[in-house]
């Protein structure tokens, strides 16, 4: 028998004790969990492709171009040839970088393109249609990345993807669901007899012969075949017979740009993300050394607390974002200052957990998000450690909705990623300044956030995901869910999560796990709450090395992301 005395003295200790040997423990892993290589992305068809090219003797990077083809057919809305991207990427030897491929502002864009003769945004131009088409550049990405490190010839990778895209693919229920939304405004846009005009229901195959043709072309003919020669001419007239802006000038000139991630650590994490200009990285390192002086594993995933933090840490780092970041071929942007300890530790120092800080104290600025889009990010791991990750996009569902039917594929309208007017939110509510202004060749800011993070010097996690604006926050928060709070990949991933980008002043919460009772207890710290809007915020696909070298998937349960290896 135990004394009642000693009870009392020993039992805390016993718990505190079993408390930190169980945060301690490495989470039981919840998603796939396979020995060598692994794709994850948001179509099972386009996973299987990158999983078979590494099974078949191909590397990670070789993986990344079918991946991205595949996805151009299997998941059209936001998969693409018609977009750009970026590629983070960390060699089995530890060696970092990054690709832009990036779409940029076609040669006769200028500041003011998008703007009346009063000065006022005109409604639609940077979004719908031709005249928000920037100069695609996901093509000339996947070739110089293959170029660089591919180990496998560029048929052997198109191939099963020209396959693909020939005897088609089925449509899912969520892919239904979408394509019925949008198919109003396809024909609007192009004309009612253009391919997705077609009603297409759940489990129907959907065929692309065009985009096959074009595959053909583009891996005969490398990046001319691309852009130069009869696609760009094809290319180029159909956008401007649709009144838009590229030219074939514009795609002969276009390139992508090898650029140095943005690397930084966060307690024992060293994260690795994408530099200008995507805001993704430079964001993400001003939200982690801002929260990082707090302990929010004690206190707790998605307590009012780690909510507080991290909603006033994102405050703040959005508003630079806004400010000062923008592409830094045109921007001198101040990173060194931006990214720096003390003016960080500066920016909380006004944070208190009693009261939220208002937005308008940070800078000022009244603005509404009016639409919900897409893009989509995949994850690589291949056998022999590399890792890629990627993150690409139309911008828009189904980008600019203009349908190139004679080469196969949708056109972003990513041009409504630059500041059209200073002051002016574009469909993510984000408000530009002069860094983000339209100018002749310049790329759009973006807030993609292709990750790779170490832990203790190796490999631990590929992470990213679509989401607009909320992407910097979502993939963050899957980071600290697996960090700080101990979960399975899978469980990170689809754990419920929150956003906040300084304008507007609003915490956007998932529909689903943040109670009544929390919500309230932060409104009356003054927090504004987005109570009428509850939308999914983000889809991470995201891979975790394990302890003995495995590799466990965490495809979002949002959509029909899908983690295959083997
Ligand atoms: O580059 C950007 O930040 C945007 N064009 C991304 C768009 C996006 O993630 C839409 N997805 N939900």
């Amino acid at each position: 028998m135990i004394p009642a005395t000693m009870k009392k003295f020993f039992l805390p200790i016993l718990v505190l004790f079993l408390f930190i040997q169980c945060k301690n423990q490495p989470a039981i892993p919840t998603g796939l969990v396979v020995e060598k290589a692994m794709v994850v992305s948001a179509r099972e068809e386009a996973s299987k492709v990158g999983a078979d090219i590494m099974a078949n003797g191909g590397n990670a990077f070789d993986a990344m171009v079918g991946t991205q083809l595949a996805l151009a057919v299997a998941y059209p809305r936001a998969g693409n040839i018609g977009g750009g991207g970026f590629m983070v990427y960390r060699e089995a030897d530890g060696a970092i970088g990054s690709l832009d491929f990036r779409e940029k502002a076609p040669k006769s864009a200028h500041r003011d393109m998008y703007l009346d003769s009063l000065g006022s945004v005109i409604i639609n131009m940077s979004t719908l249609g031709a005249t928000s088409v920037g100069v695609p550049g996901s093509v000339a990405g996947i070739l110089e990345v293959h170029k660089k490190f591919g180990k496998l010839p560029l048929a052997a990778i198109f191939e099963p993807v020209i396959t693909m895209a020939e005897n088609g693919v089925v449509v899912t229920a969520k892919q239904a669901d979408m394509l019925a939304q949008y198919r109003e405004v396809f024909t609007e846009v192009n004309s009612d007899s253009t391919k997705f005009g077609a009603v297409y229901k759940e489990g129907d195959i959907i065929t692309y012969p065009k985009l096959a043709a074009t595959l053909r072309t583009i891996v005969e003919k490398g990046k001319d075949g691309f852009y130069k020669g009869e696609i760009a001419q094809k290319l180029a007239n159909f956008i401007q017979k649709n009144g838009g802006f590229v030219t074939e000038d514009d795609l002969a000139s276009y390139d992508v740009v090898w650029r140095k991630p943005i690397a930084f650590n966060y307690k024992g994490l060293k994260i690795i993300s994408m530099s200008p200009p995507s805001s993704g990285g430079v964001t993400m390192n001003q939200i982690f050394d801002m929260i990082a002086p707090f302990d929010i594993g004690t206190f707790g995933h998605n307590s009012e607390k780690t909510i507080q933090v991290f909603t006033e840490a994102s405050r703040r780092a959005y508003a630079d974002r806004n400010y000062y970041l923008g592409d830094p071929d045109f921007v001198d942007i101040p990173l060194d200052v931006l990214l720096k300890d003390s003016y960080l530790e500066d920016r909380m120092t006004d944070f208190s957990f009693d009261k939220a800080t208002k937005s308008s104290d940070v800078s000022h600025g009244k603005v509404e998000i009016v639409e919900s889009m897409e893009t989509t990010h995949y994850s690589i791991v291949d056998e022999e450690g590399n890792a890629v990750s990627v993150t690409t996009t139309l911008n828009g569902n189904f980008g600019s909705k203009l349908y190139c039917d004679e080469l196969g594929f949708f056109l972003n309208n990513e041009m409504d990623d630059f500041s059209s007017k200073a002051g002016v939110p574009n469909m993510f509510g984000l408000i530009g300044a002069e860094a983000n202004n339209i100018q002749p060749e310049k790329r759009m800011l973006s807030s993609m956030t292709p990750t790779i993070v170490e832990k203790e010097g190796e490999l631990w996690m590929v992470v990213g995901t679509p989401g607009g604006s909320t992407i910097i926050t979502a993939v963050a928060q899957t980071i600290l869910n697996a960090y700080e709070f101990d979960m399975s990949m899978q469980d990170a991933v689809n754990a419920p999560r929150f956003h906040h980008q300084w304008l507007p002043d609003i915490v956007t919460f998932e529909p689903e796990g943040f109670s009544t009772e929390l919500k309230t207890s932060l409104k009356a710290k003054g927090y504004f709450i987005n109570e009428e809007r509850t939308p999914i915020i983000g889809k991470v696909d995201a891979i975790r090395v394990l302890a003995d070298g495995s590799l466990e998937g965490g495809a979002d349960k949002r959509g029909d992301d899908m983690a295959v290896g083997f």
